[in-house]
């Protein structure tokens, strides 16, 4: 995948010429431009488009009002996507807070410490990357994951294939994933795409009904059939005639009724409960499971002959934490429609959020994220949704660690693997993202410890699985 190189271009806004020289010079490394807190920034802002602007509030007064906001939200206004951070005097924390609910992406508070100032705002930058990259893949999604399905990692692109192979086939398809992986939106996928499309879409859950009612859910039963049936009554195999019936849960159903589902498979007929008359149906089957149906069978709990049946084709579905980089596009996705839907003005994660959907393990996979998103659009304050909006701890702030050294070397690790992260696994792309050399990447991934080339198999390892 090609790239354009980054300009990471900075803009100062400071109105002490002496800091503003200082400030230039401890990020002569960047393509820096420097002006006054006035309306001018705005004109050299349209002219350099800078990535990230370093933005002196100026004092406090004393209902946290400060001459330099309203140039922040001018600037917001115009370039949204800009990283503005706002600089404060040391005590002005409330300033800090407004500033952010305004939509500053990190505040830094004076006296300038260039170690510190330079974390906040290569941060800043590595935000704005990543949010870049997010959007460029989003936009090429279109044509590479299926309609309503987000996903940029290799393993879901090639699961998106995988499926538009089989979609068109009749051959039986089995899901494996975790729960939440997505199964269902996968098993509607298929069947949209294939040339049962305009049939209906039947969705059983093995798991939700009780044995005794399953089997009459399925295939229906005649009047007088057992006590209560006072009606003929069509199962959803028979109402999935002509389209496709999804059994999700495949592995609770009890071993008795897959005897009979081993004969709708084999024979694609049906007979109702109480009936004795053969009903073909013209049927897709597509079964799901998180089970291990393996170990099932050890067990006998689940019949080998079904099994074969059922997994013609076998898909599986890796956990979200393994997809790299699908994480943060899912949040935005999610983020944009839930505030849609609640009418909510809410826009953007904060970088803390950022850190911590990237650090969590997402047990419950996408159906997690869905919910806390949820909670955090109907939590948040401002436009922002953050960390603690999420229920998630920030993994960067640990007070525990709180001192220079350690902050400085946990953000230099942290940047290092979001990086590798991202160019999953890629040396060359990777550092170009960090902003440095190859060969200070060499000596970073030394210095803590990190081995690259797990970033590259992990994608790799989820593709092989899924084909
Ligand atoms: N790749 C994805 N893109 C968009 N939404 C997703 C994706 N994967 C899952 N979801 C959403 O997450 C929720 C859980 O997905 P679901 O298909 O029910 O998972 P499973 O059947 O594996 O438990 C659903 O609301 C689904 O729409
Ligand atoms: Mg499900």
């Amino acid at each position: 995948m090609s790239r354009t190189p980054r300009r990471r271009k900075l803009l100062i806004l400071e109105n002490d010429r002496a800091l503003r020289k200082e400030l230039e010079a401890i990020f002569a490394d960047l393509d820096v431009v420097c002006g006054e807190v006035s309306e001018q920034a705005l004109v050299v802002l349209r002219r350099e488009e800078p990535d990230v602007v370093l933005l002196d509030l100026g004092p406090a007064d004393e209902k946290s009002n400060a001459p330099g906001l309203e140039l922040m939200r001018q600037i917001l206004n115009l370039a949204p996507e800009t990283k503005v951070i706002a600089m404060t005097e040391h005590d002005a924390r409330e300033l800090a807070v407004r500033a952010v609910g305004l939509g500053a992406a990190d505040f830094y508070h004076k006296p300038v410490d260039a170690g510190v100032l330079s974390i906040v705002v290569r941060r800043a930058f590595r935000i704005r990357e990543l949010e870049e990259e997010n959007w460029r893949l989003r936009e090429q999604t279109g044509s590479m994951a299926l309609e309503g399905i987000v996903g940029v990692s290799d393993a879901m692109r090639s699961l998106c294939r995988a499926i538009e192979k089989v979609a068109p086939t009749n051959a039986t398809v089995l899901i494996l994933g975790e729960s939440g992986t997505g199964k269902e939106l996968l098993a509607r996928a298929l069947h949209r795409l294939s040339g049962r499309a305009h049939g209906p879409f039947v969705a059983i859950n093995c798991a939700a009904i009780p044995d005794t009612l399953l089997e009459s859910e399925l295939f229906g039963y005649e009047k007088g059939a057992f006590t209560g049936a006072t009606k003929r009554t069509q199962g959803k195999l028979e109402l999935a005639d002509g389209g496709t019936v999804f059994l999700d849960e495949i592995g609770e159903m009890p071993v008795s009724l897959q005897a009979k589902l081993l004969r709708v498979l084999q024979e694609r007929t049906i007979e109702r409960i109480g009936g004795r008359t053969p009903i073909p149906l013209d049927l897709r089957i597509v079964c799901a499971t998180n089970r291990d149906l393996d170990a099932l069978i050890a067990a006998g709990q689940f019949r080998e002959d079904v099994f074969y049946r059922i997994s013609e084709v076998t898909i599986r579905v890796p956990p979200l934490r393994e997809r790299q980089g699908d994480c943060l596009l899912l949040a935005q996705f999610l983020l944009q429609q839930t505030a849609e839907r609640f009418g909510r003005p809410t826009r953007s994660l904060s970088p803390d959020a950022i850190r911590a959907i990237q650090a969590h393990r997402w047990p419950g996979n996408v159906r997690e994220l869905e919910n806390r998103i949820k909670g955090a659009v109907i939590m948040a304050e401002g436009t922002v949704v953050t960390a603690s909006d999420l229920g998630l701890q920030d993994p960067g702030e640990d007070p525990e660690y709180l001192n220079l050294r350690v902050a400085r070397q946990r953000a230099e690790m942290q940047a290092v693997r979001q990086a590798l992260a991202v160019a999953r696994g890629n040396l060359s792309r990777a550092s170009e993202l960090l902003g440095v050399t190859r060969p200070t990447l060499y000596d970073l991934l030394e210095k803590h410890g990190i081995d690259a080339s797990q970033f590259g198999r992990a994608a790799a390892t989820a593709n092989e699985q899924s084909s």
